[in-house]
């Protein structure tokens, strides 16, 4: 599937997820922000796009890391001094941080979360992930066409989405394989969780 047009240029981008999301799209950032707690020092955001929390972490001292395959969305982080890794995530080099994050991106990983979970836990003990579970992609028909077209970004992703059951049983096999404390935080339009392991230290 090709690279969606919503992909093409920020403003485009955010005036599709504000519609999508009601005029509720900082909100989401906002919710994993909230999350983030005093002790973080460094976060690595998988599949940034946007900005919201990399301007949140350098208000709050707080080291960030982007990593987008999309090259405009990496210019633009870059032109702000921001820290962005233009590459496929898993192809980059990572980094440790204390809090790695995804929001509404898992969807693009379906047949490689094994390889995700183990390329985030290789270098954090602490994930956060905020993933769409009501898709406008799960209409029968035009709208369900559309909006699966909306969202690839011509990775090979095939317009997959997660439902909450769908996702709940994902996240579910990758706690036990990789031995993870699960906390789901919210259930909306997006399912918000944290995953935790043991620090090594204290194991
Ligand atoms: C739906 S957007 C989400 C952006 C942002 N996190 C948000 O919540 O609004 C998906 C993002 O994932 C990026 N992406 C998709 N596949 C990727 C991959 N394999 N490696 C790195 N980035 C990827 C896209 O370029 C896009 O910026």
């Amino acid at each position: 599937m090709q690279r969606s047009p919503i992909y093409s240029h920020i403003w485009v981008y955010r005036g599709a997820m504000n519609l999508l999301y009601r005029g509720e799209y900082r909100r989401r950032f906002e919710d994993v922000t909230r999350l983030l707690g005093g002790g973080t020092r460094s976060v690595c955001e998988l599949c940034f796009g946007d900005t919201v929390v990399a301007e949140w972490c350098r208000a709050n001292g707080i080291r960030w890391t982007g990593v987008d395959i999309n090259h405009g969305f990496c210019r633009r982080a870059w032109r702000r001094g921001l820290n962005a890794i233009e590459g496929d995530v898993l192809a980059v080099d990572l980094s440790h941080a204390d809090v790695f994050l995804m929001a509404g991106s898992l969807y693009h990983f379906p047949a490689r979360l094994s390889e995700l979970f183990d390329a985030i836990f290789r270098h954090t003990d602490r994930f956060i992930l905020s993933e769409p579970v009501r898709n406008m992609s799960a209409h029968e028909g035009l709208v369900g066409w559309c909006a699966k077209r909306a969202g690839s970004a011509g990775t090979g992703d095939g317009g997959f989405r997660f439902d909450p059951s769908s996702l709940a049983e994902a996240l579910g096999q990758q706690q036990r394989r990789k031995g993870l404390e699960l906390r789901v935080v919210s259930v909306d339009r997006d399912m918000l969780v944290e995953m935790t392991r043991e620090p090594c230290s204290s194991r």
